[in-house]
């Protein structure tokens, strides 16, 4: 078969994938039977899945055949027009951990559990907030990778760290208080708060860190009830705060009698940071992380530590709100933990954000942005003739899915600029990604 007929045959399999006509998970003809329908060789053939691999349509797992993959799609925070256009897209919109093995690391963990003593147990109801072991699990993890000592009565494992953050709002702050946020601080926070009705307070950015003069004016100006901070690696702007400013930090908290509620959702990218808050201020600090960022973003495996204070208000939360997590979800989540694959794989993906922050540093080389070199993301500042949106929207005109700066702001006016996740998009693919948006903006017409 010439060369040219192939490209058309993935052209068309590629197209009744990418219309659905194939849905995912759809098991595709062998190397073989491929061949045959096609009058091609089998080398042919394989060249054919090769490809449609290369291009993240189709999965192969050796032993079971080829399958149409489950591309994950989420591109939530811009809605709109750019969500429906990029669902076949690059997505530097959302991080997924993603790497070769996944699956099979899934297969081995549910043939493990399913030969495991007592599995009736995962059918039953848990206490709120997890099983006293699991959490022991959890609790004996956070000593070890992240020096955070707690008894388990002070931790609850949550729906991933956004529900963390919601039942801590919801068990702590009431509709009209006001939490003091970073001018561009994580979306889902800002989601939270709409819908609970908190007032948020931006706070003005230093290059390093946001400006805690600031801060403390604004706590001395108004009565400011929580802080909403990520001390170790910020997202969007990937900062680590220093020991000096936590604790210059942690004294504003004390003066003015805050709440500090510390999202670490992407700490442990950073392997040596100085404390976390919540070890610095355990009084008043709640303490939120999850899997999603390291292992698996759909496992939805979270868990916060809260102040012996706050320890009853939040128990009734979960207890209101949705009382525990599958028990399923958290057996494989301890189990991963205590096997020492999430160690593991923090370690790994420690080295992933690196070297995929290096390729980014080239791609974008003499461009605008600000990132930390162990990041999953970066913050690309765009030339000031460029709006952000018409950027977006012609990005997403070309299958590549970004944030808008407009996401992340908490002011008034928003700066011109994307947010761009480097770990959903396999690595061999990165750079020509990068060259792609880097093009555009460059020969975007004004
Ligand atoms: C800073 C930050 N906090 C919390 C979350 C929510 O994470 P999870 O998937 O664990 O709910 C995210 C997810 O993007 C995040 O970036």
């Amino acid at each position: 078969m010439a060369a040219s007929s192939i490209s058309r045959l993935i052209e068309d399999l590629a197209a009744d994938i990418r219309s659905g006509k194939l849905p995912p998970g759809s098991p595709l003809p062998t190397h073989r039977q491929l061949a045959t329908q096609h009058g091609i060789a089998i080398a042919s053939a394989s060249k054919v899945y090769t490809r449609l691999k290369a291009i993240g349509l189709v999965v192969g797992e050796t032993g079971r055949g080829t399958f149409v993959r489950d591309r994950p799609q989420q591109h939530e925070w811009d809605g709109g027009d750019e969500a429906r256009r990029s669902t076949h897209a690059a997505d530097l919109s959302f991080n997924h951990p993603t790497w070769p093995g996944q699956g099979d690391m899934l297969r081995t963990m549910l043939r493990e559990l399913s030969l495991s003593g007592d599995l009736a147990a995962l059918l039953h109801q848990q206490p709120p907030g997890g099983r006293e072991h699991e959490k022991q699990i959890v609790a004996d993890f956070l000593a070890n990778a992240r020096g955070i000592r707690t008894e388990t009565d002070r931790l609850f494992l949550v729906n991933g760290a956004q529900q963390g953050l919601d039942i801590t709002a919801r068990a702590l702050l009431s509709p009209g208080d006001t939490v003091a946020v970073d001018a561009l601080t994580y979306p889902g926070f800002k989601m939270l708060a709409q819908a609970q009705h908190l007032a948020l307070q931006p706070v003005h950015s230093l290059t390093d860190g946001p400006d805690l003069d600031a801060l403390a004016t604004l706590c001395q100006r108004k009565r400011v009830r929580a802080i909403y901070v990520m001390p170790t690696m910020h997202n969007p702007l990937g900062w680590v705060l220093t020991a000096g400013q936590r604790q210059h930090l942690v004294d504003i908290a004390r003066h003015y009698d805050c709440l500090l509620i510390e999202d670490a959702s992407y700490a442990y990218l950073v392997k040596q940071s100085p404390p976390a808050l919540v070890t610095l201020a355990p009084e008043r600090t709640v303490y939120i992380a999850s899997l999603s960022k390291s292992l698996a973003s759909g496992l939805r495996f979270g868990f916060i530590v809260t102040p012996e204070k706050y320890r009853l208000p939040i128990k009734a939360t979960i207890r209101a709100n949705y009382w525990s997590l599958p028990s399923l979800i958290t057996a494989i989540g301890t189990r991963w933990i205590a096997d020492g694959t999430v160690a593991r794989q923090e370690n790994r993906m420690r080295q992933e954000a690196s070297k995929r922050q290096a390729i980014a540093r080239q791609a974008l080389c003499g461009m605008d942005v600000i990132a930390h070199p162990s990041s999953l993301f970066l913050w690309l500042r765009l030339p000031p003739e460029l709006r952000m949106d018409r950027i977006a929207t012609a990005l997403a005109d070309h299958n590549i899915a970004v944030s808008k700066a407009t996401a992340y702001s908490t002011t008034r006016h928003s700066p011109h600029a994307l947010r761009l996740g480097l770990s959903s998009v396999p690595r061999e693919e990165l750079f020509s990604v990068l060259t792609q948006v880097r093009s555009l903006i460059e020969h975007f017409p004004i």
